[in-house]
């Protein structure tokens, strides 16, 4: 899978995607233009944009103050949807139709499990990360974006750490990024267990300050525990 973020914050990404399992399942491309040394192993191939390259005038502004006035600033459509364009036309020959183009924002549906195993089927995503009071409605409505996506009810300064979330969670989905001992399909939300919370674990020692471990986990009676399991699936 291909992912391409558009952000103001490009360096906010290193450590969440150069770590652990992301960091393993990724090949990150930190600069426009820059990757020539493709790692076609990784079942991820992250392309990190900085939008201030599409910035206007002299200080590369990407934001504006809002018509009919309030506070704020609002990020403009002739940034955003040559940036967007860019990135479009960056891939087009890799053969994966266009991106699938997601906005973070709080105003967006919720991201569910749902959602998350649905994007994971896509080849290819584009991530755009709003900030300030988020970006001209025109991108929206003009059809350069497929989804307005939030992470939950709460604002954030930025669409940054939302990205990272979707990332992790669409990453989880991936053939080849976790091990066989982690298997995404039997976990709380899945289709297995019914979109439900997961039942809880335990291992050594039985006993922990004079917390036991269920007993009927410890006798082996697998149908006893499937049932138990199935219980305590909320
Ligand atoms: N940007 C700011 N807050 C956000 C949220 N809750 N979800 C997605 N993007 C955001």
């Amino acid at each position: 899978m291909r992912i391409d973020i558009l952000t103001l914050f490009p360096a906010m990404f290193h450590g969440p995607l150069t770590e652990s399992i992301l960091g393993r399942a990724s090949h990150v491309v930190p600069l426009w233009g820059t990757l020539r040394d493709r790692q076609d192993d990784k079942p991820m191939e992250i392309h990190l944009h900085d939008l201030c390259q599409w910035g206007k005038g002299k200080c590369k502004q990407v934001d504006d103050s809002p018509y009919g006035g309030g506070v704020g600033m609002v990020m403009r459509a002739d940034v955003i949807v040559p940036a967007v364009e860019a990135v479009m036309k960056d891939g087009v020959e890799e053969n994966r139709g266009g991106p699938f183009r997601v906005y973070l924002s709080p105003r967006g549906k919720r991201l569910t499990q749902v959602k998350v195993e649905k994007f994971a089927k896509k080849p290819w995503l584009l991530l755009l990360c709003g900030h300030y009071e988020g970006i001209d409605q025109r991108v929206i409505d003009g059809g350069w974006i497929d989804e307005e996506v939030s992470i939950g009810d709460y604002v954030l300064t930025g669409g940054e750490l939302p990205a990272m979330v979707l990332i992790d969670a669409v990453a989880r989905q991936l053939p080849g990024v976790l091990g066989k001992d982690a298997s995404a399909e039997e976990e709380s939300f899945s289709h297995i267990l019914g979109r439900k919370r997961e039942y809880p674990h335990y291992t050594r020692p039985e006993e922990f300050r004079g917390h036991c471990v269920p007993s009927v986990l410890l006798e082996g009676d697998h149908a006893a525990i499937a049932l138990w399991r199935r219980a305590h699936t909320l």
